[in-house]
């Protein structure tokens, strides 16, 4: 199964790069906006422990909201299910950064996967403690799923994220007004925005996710519950306005993140790491959510 797999991710990089309709980089943050989008890299980590890539699989790129999946990780051990008193678990139906419902549903966000939501469980992160100590949790868990120490922030993205972060400000600004957030905004958003900036490889990505997957050799990091709790998220929520879509072409629970990147999880079969910095309408990867929908289709990983 390794050689078809091998062959069948070969063919897909070629397939890309022939025809690849590469979509548009995210321009809000300007760092990202330097990045060519014509760029494609993919790594399958299998249950037997294989790794099978293609492409630019260990060309390291901005995480962006995949991180938001691993600070979730880290509130769910540190407080368990009380995180929910601040942040729900539905679909949100709108863009990643939208303030609309935050207005209606009184400062609570709809799900941890919104910016919106994403500031809150950074915010708990933060209690009692400093934003260096609270990234030094993050990057830690994130080390440990991938049993890789060399994944670092690059702070020029932070830094970038931080000058023109406009609608973050907001939503910062706006959970506070509903006292949905324990720090000073400034704080909060300066620990988010260096998340986001997290820098990893697609093998480094596809690693990470075996916690998600259950894969054998997955360091014990996440209960089996907790596990299922965020894959049910990242099928409903995990593409924002597109996640519909998404669960429609791939069937399979994934993160995107602005960068390109997308986490994409075969329980008890694969964790996958796709990157590509072209975007679609939704913010989300073009070629990557491209890629998902043959691998998924090929491999028959769908979960429906
Ligand atoms: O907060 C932001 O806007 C970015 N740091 C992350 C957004 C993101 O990755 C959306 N995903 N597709």
């Amino acid at each position: 199964m390794t050689e078809a797999l091998e062959r069948f991710l070969s063919d897909l990089d070629a397939e890309i790069r022939k025809h690849g309709n590469w979509g548009e980089v995210a321009d809000y943050i300007p760092e990202l906006a330097r990045v060519d989008p014509a760029q494609f890299g993919i790594a399958v980590s299998l249950a037997d422990g294989r790794i099978v890539t293609a492409g630019q699989a260990r060309q390291q790129f901005s995480i962006q909201s995949i991180s938001k999946v691993f600070s979730l990780a880290c509130v769910l051990g540190r407080i368990g299910e009380q995180v929910w008193t601040r942040v729900g678990r539905e679909p949100s139906g709108r863009p990643f950064d939208s303030i609309l419902l935050l207005e209606q549903e009184h400062g609570r966000p709809r799900n941890p996967f919104i910016n919106a939501g994403a500031i809150v469980t950074t915010d708990e992160l933060l209690t009692g403690r400093q934003p260096k100590e609270a990234l030094s949790e993050i990057l830690a868990f994130v080390r440990a799923a991938a049993e890789d120490d060399d994944i670092h922030i690059d702070k020029a993205v932070a830094r970038s994220e931080a000058e023109t972060g406009f609608r973050n400000v907001a939503l910062a600004n706006y959970l506070k007004s509903f006292g949905n957030l324990r720090n000073q905004p400034e704080m909060t958003l300066g620990t988010y925005f260096h998340q986001c900036a997290i820098e990893m490889s697609c093998v480094q990505l596809a690693r990470a996710g075996r916690v998600l997957a259950g894969l054998p050799d997955a360091p014990r990091l996440l209960t089996a519950l907790k596990s299922r709790r965020i894959n049910a998220l990242m099928m409903m929520c995990g593409h924002y306005d597109g996640s519909g879509d998404f669960a429609f072409r791939v069937g399979l629970p994934g993160k995107s993140g602005v960068g390109g990147g997308i986490l994409l999880i075969a329980p008890e079969r694969a964790s996958i790491a796709i990157w590509s910095p072209g975007l679609n309408v939704y913010g989300n990867s073009m070629m990557g959510t491209h890629a998902a929908e043959q691998l998924a289709r090929r491999m028959e990983w769908s979960v429906f």
